[in-house]
């Protein structure tokens, strides 16, 4: 099996620059832990960048495609599917009553359905203002709404109309309106710019500012949606609805999945035949998301997340204040948080959690950010927690 790196080389594109000394080859999984080729176990702070919501192989997701695959994988969207009709009720009872959904495959599909609404709404409104670190996607137009210009560097022209203000600060929003914007786009966690929790005034202000102008407001909560800040959709903490939100990541239990939920007004605006997906919402990505979504609506299960998400921020904070030559800060919500270090050492930290049997994340040079599965156990939890705090005090103490 250890050829298998020498051949990744050899046959897939270097776009994700795995290091062959520090990246394990998983091969199974269970709950919150994987194992590699070796048997070495890892516990998980990571799922997959906030996919395994509901841990590896969670039995009722095992079962739940199972079931379906043996009935029914695909048949295209020109044909009724009760697992999609099933999934969307849930989605939209849940979320926008009144409202109806639109099935992709990922984040940034899901994205571009949003884009795409946003722009047909009023004939001659085709600006989309989005905030600074954002992070929508790899497609064109979703790189161009992603408020991150490294992203953009090598493949200009970006697409038209995308303009960037700075996160939690509405005036800025509100500077780069104009007659011909149409929407305004934002995640209400960043995830990818180094987890950013919006403040409520702003949220507020966003919701008041586009019932103002008339622009339709959009939640991206691909990364922060399906229970990662303790509450089933991450606008939920603030009370403040949007007009659209996408989701993805952690809707189907691992297997490709986004969806753009539409409040009433608006879901007439696509018609037939001005977007469409070959694969989106097929029969077993929705029978699978079906499978989460009821593990995630259980009695109790949003209030562990949220217990077990105090034990994270108590553990963090700490960090701050015993590590302050490392430690900046630390900031999130639920379970998705990072470390802000003080020096360029995220990846050297991650590779040695790594070594030591815990998967995380590490986001340029200087952050680290947690996603353990929302069904792990405290214990893990701070078995986890327990492992990197060592390995902060082993770097402390080399420098
Ligand atoms: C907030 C957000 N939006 C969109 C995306 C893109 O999702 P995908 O990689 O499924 O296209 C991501 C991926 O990290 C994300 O975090």
């Amino acid at each position: 099996m250890g050829n298998i790196k020498n051949l990744e080389g050899k046959y897939i594109i270097n776009t994700y620059n795995r290091n062959p000394d520090l990246t394990p080859l998983l091969i199974k999984a269970e709950g919150s832990w994987l194992w590699d080729e070796q048997g070495r176990k890892y516990l998980d702070f990571l799922s997959g960048l906030a996919v395994n919501v509901v841990g590896h192989c969670h039995p009722e997701v095992v079962r739940a495609i199972g079931e379906q695959a043996a009935r029914l994988i695909h048949t295209s969207n020109l044909y009724y599917s009760e697992p999609q009709v099933e999934l969307a009720r849930v989605l939209v009872e849940n979320s926008l009553p009144g409202g109806k959904v639109f099935f992709a495959n990922s984040g940034a599909e899901a994205n571009e359905a949003a884009i795409k609404l946003a722009r047909k709404k009023d004939p001659g409104r085709y600006k989309i203002v989005t905030a600074y670190n954002s992070f929508h996607g790899r497609t064109m137009a979703t790189l161009s709404a992603t408020g991150q210009p490294k992203h953009h560097q090598a493949f200009q022209p970006i697409v038209e109309g995308f303009s960037y203000a700075h996160f939690n600060d509405l005036g800025s929003f509100e500077e780069l309106i104009d007659d011909q914007t149409a929407a305004v786009l934002i995640e209400p966690v960043q995830g990818e710019g180094g987890v950013h929790v919006a403040e409520e005034s702003f949220l507020k202000g966003l919701r008041e500012l586009c019932d103002r102008r008339g622009l339709l407001l959009i939640y991206d909560e691909v990364q922060c949606g399906m229970g990662r800040t303790g509450k089933l959709w991450a606008f939920e903490n603030w009370g403040v609805s949007p007009d659209l939100f996408t989701v993805a990541k952690g809707l189907g239990g691992g297997l490709p999945i986004g969806a753009l939920i539409v409040s009433a007004p608006y879901t007439a605006l696509l018609q037939p035949g001005e977007h469409a997906s070959t694969f989106g919402g097929n029969q077993v990505v929705c029978s699978a998301a079906r499978a989460v979504f009821k593990i995630l609506k259980e009695d109790g299960f949003m209030e562990q997340v949220q217990k077990k998400g105090l034990i994270m921020k108590e553990a963090l904070k700490k960090a701050v204040s015993d590590y302050p030559n490392l430690v900046k800060d630390y900031r999130g919500v639920g379970l998705i948080y990072a470390l802000e270090l003080s020096e360029p050492a995220a990846k050297q930290v991650q590779g040695r959690c790594t070594e030591e049997g815990l998967l995380i994340n590490a986001i340029g040079d200087n952050i680290l950010r947690f996603l353990p599965p929302l069904t792990i156990s405290e214990n893990e939890l701070k078995d986890g927690l327990k492992i990197l705090n060592s390995l902060l005090t082993e770097h402390s103490a080399k420098n």
